[in-house]
């Protein structure tokens, strides 16, 4: 293979792609890195209601191919202009659990695990694709762990499960260099270095998923039955509109937007207020309950999702919720025009899992 020094020179800084396919909507975020620094080169999202014959912001499940199309449409209108990309794979789609193991067998988890497994996944093992990540006892000990064991975080994704993200993966002529639980992709987009336990609150169409993270590791998770869709039905009931008018004035004026004398405005903040409950006390059970369970306090909770994004929902939680939250800014960890700032950090909480895997990728490839 020849050398050039000027091929070396003029290399273009190449461009990756971070993909989260969620329930409702894709989400694309371009990245690339510039003198050592991530610079955001475009970001697209697309509903999928329309693919499926539902409204925009309602959860969907589509086949592949559906989703394929969806995504080739999301590339061709943010002008993506790279085909390095990496995927997000559903939290509802792997099984994440801890495992209490003997310390020790730090040497031979290759063997452990799998059998290990076998009680955590009630599918036959080589139908699974199996990771798993040291998370504590191993001399880095947090509270909640016990003496002599290790905690390791057991990760499985159904092999259906990955051909059917590498196959939309292909229809929209993507090269993927990973596939990731949207997890951490969130996580990583959400956060800053930290020691003490934060949660991230991903707040979706039909549910809303729980992240604790410590020390930069995933300690806990689970899914909460009720999103962002909810609220709008709730809407649509309440105030006898379509569930496409009630999504667009969901989005439009939200708990705070709009002026209070407007007609509809105070009965729609009400209705989203109402609707609210359910998912804003099973949050506060939720932290309670690890709260207690562990010792421990959360020092935040990090929204993210696009359901996040509702105007005014931070200070309506924080009235509920002693935890102090915060909403996610994941586009502040990347440089773009001053004047999108604003904008940027809006639309943030929705972004959060694309920018993560993107993040990733621009890591492996530099
Ligand atoms: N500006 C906005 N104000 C309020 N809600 C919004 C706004 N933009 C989007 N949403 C809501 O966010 C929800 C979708 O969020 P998101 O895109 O994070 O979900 P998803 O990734 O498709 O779902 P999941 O992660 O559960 O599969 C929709 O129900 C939509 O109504
Ligand atoms: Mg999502």
């Amino acid at each position: 293979m020849a050398f050039s020094f000027s091929s070396l020179f003029s290399s273009q800084p190449k461009s990756v792609l971070g993909v989260d396919i969620g329930t409702s909507s894709i989400k694309v975020v371009q990245l690339k890195r510039d003198h050592g620094r991530v610079v955001l080169e475009t970001y697209g999202a697309i509903a999928l209601g329309p693919y499926a014959g539902v409204e925009i912001g309602r959860a969907t499940a589509l086949a592949g191919d559906k989703i394929g199309e969806a995504l080739k449409d999301v590339i061709r209108e943010a002008n993506v202009s790279t085909s390095d990309a990496a995927i997000a794979i559903p939290y509802s789609s792997s099984l994440i659990s801890i495992l209490n193991l003997p310390a020790g067998v730090e040497k031979q988890l290759a063997q452990v695990v799998p059998i290990e497994a076998r009680k955590y996944i009630p599918v036959p093992i080589n139908e699974v694709l199996l990771d798993w990540f040291v998370v504590g006892g191993d001399g880095n000990t947090a509270q909640g762990d016990q003496a002599g064991k290790i905690q390791v975080l057991l990760v499985a994704i159904h092999n259906e499960t990955i051909s059917k993200f590498r196959s939309i993966s292909s229809t929209a002529a993507l090269q993927t260099g990973f596939f990731e639980i949207e997890v951490f992709s969130s996580v990583r987009a959400a956060l800053e270095h930290g020691i003490a336990p934060v949660a991230v609150v991903d707040m979706g169409a039909a549910t809303t998923k729980f992240y604790v993270v410590e020390r930069g590791l995933i300690h806990e998770s689970h899914i909460i039955n009720h999103g962002s869709q909810d609220i709008t039905l709730a809407a649509s009931r309440a105030l006898g509109i379509s569930v496409a008018q009630a999504e667009e004035r969901k989005r439009k004026i939200g708990l705070s937007g709009g002026a209070p004398d407007q007609p509809g405005v105070a009965d729609l903040r009400k209705s989203l207020e109402l609707s609210l409950s359910p998912l804003l006390s099973e949050l506060a059970r939720t932290v309670t309950a690890y709260e207690t369970r562990t010792n421990q306090a959360l020092s935040a909770l990090v929204f993210t999702g696009g359901g996040a994004t509702l105007k005014g929902l931070r200070e309506f939680a924080q009235q509920k919720i002693q935890t102090e939250i915060r909403l996610a800014d994941p586009f502040g960890k990347t440089q773009a025009p001053a004047f999108l700032e604003a904008i940027l950090k809006e639309a943030g909480p929705e972004f959060c899992v694309a920018v993560g895997l993107a993040l990733r990728r621009l890591q492996e490839i530099g």
